[in-house]
């Protein structure tokens, strides 16, 4: 049975639209819907053309109410019947009420090797820690922001003169790699874990 896939963007979404266009032939998955909590996100109009269905709800209106802007949300999200949310550069921060509600079946994607650096700018603090390499991970969404389950990673080294804008470049490539990746063996009951070399 074909998995439909929602997926979260805030912003450019090319996370997404790498998700999109894996999601052809024999892949076990197709897109349901692209949701953003922006209106104005570019990623909605790639989307559409694309001919994914598309839904924004702009949270900026619920303040800090994030129940109120997940109850907007939620007759998009239920109208596409997902069976994987895949969060792609989604930059709000879902409730335990949420996360329990799709239990196991959201995805996200965190532009560190995790555990280490979850939160924000990451980038700066492998630079200022001096690592020799950086990475993204795919996990699973628990209640713990940025923890969960590693369902893939893909590791890039850091090179002599990197800037926090030339190591993220360099990452976003390997994201547009992994999670093409971890979503077609997530969607096709695989759980062992994708590991790309740097
Ligand atoms: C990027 O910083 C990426 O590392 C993270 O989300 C941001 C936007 O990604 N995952 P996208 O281009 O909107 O997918």
């Amino acid at each position: 049975m074909t998995k439909r896939v929602a997926i979260f963007i805030s912003g450019g979404g090319s996370n997404m639209l790498a998700l999109v266009r894996s999601m052809t032939g024999g892949h076990p998955a197709r897109p349901c819907l692209v949701f953003s909590n922006d209106p104005g996100a570019a990623g909605l109009a790639r989307a559409a053309a694309l001919g994914v269905p598309v839904a924004a709800v702009d949270h900026r209106p619920f303040g800090r109410d994030r129940a109120g802007f997940e109850a907007a949300l939620l007759p998009h999200l239920e109208a596409a019947r997902p069976d994987i949310i895949a969060l792609a550069g989604f930059m709000r921060v879902l409730t335990a009420g949420f996360v329990a509600r799709y239990e196991g079946r959201i995805l996200n994607i965190h532009p560190s090797l995790l555990p280490k650096y979850p939160g924000l700018d990451t980038h700066a603090r492998a630079l200022a820690a001096g690592d020799a390499e950086a990475g993204c991970t795919v996990h699973v969404v628990t209640e713990k922001l940025d923890d969960g389950p590693v369902l893939g990673q893909a590791r890039v080294p850091v090179l002599p003169g990197d800037t926090p804008d030339r190591l993220a470049a360099r990452v976003l490539e390997a994201e547009h790699r992994l999670y093409p990746a971890v979503l077609r063996r997530f969607a096709a009951g695989d759980r062992r874990p994708v590991l790309l070399p740097g």
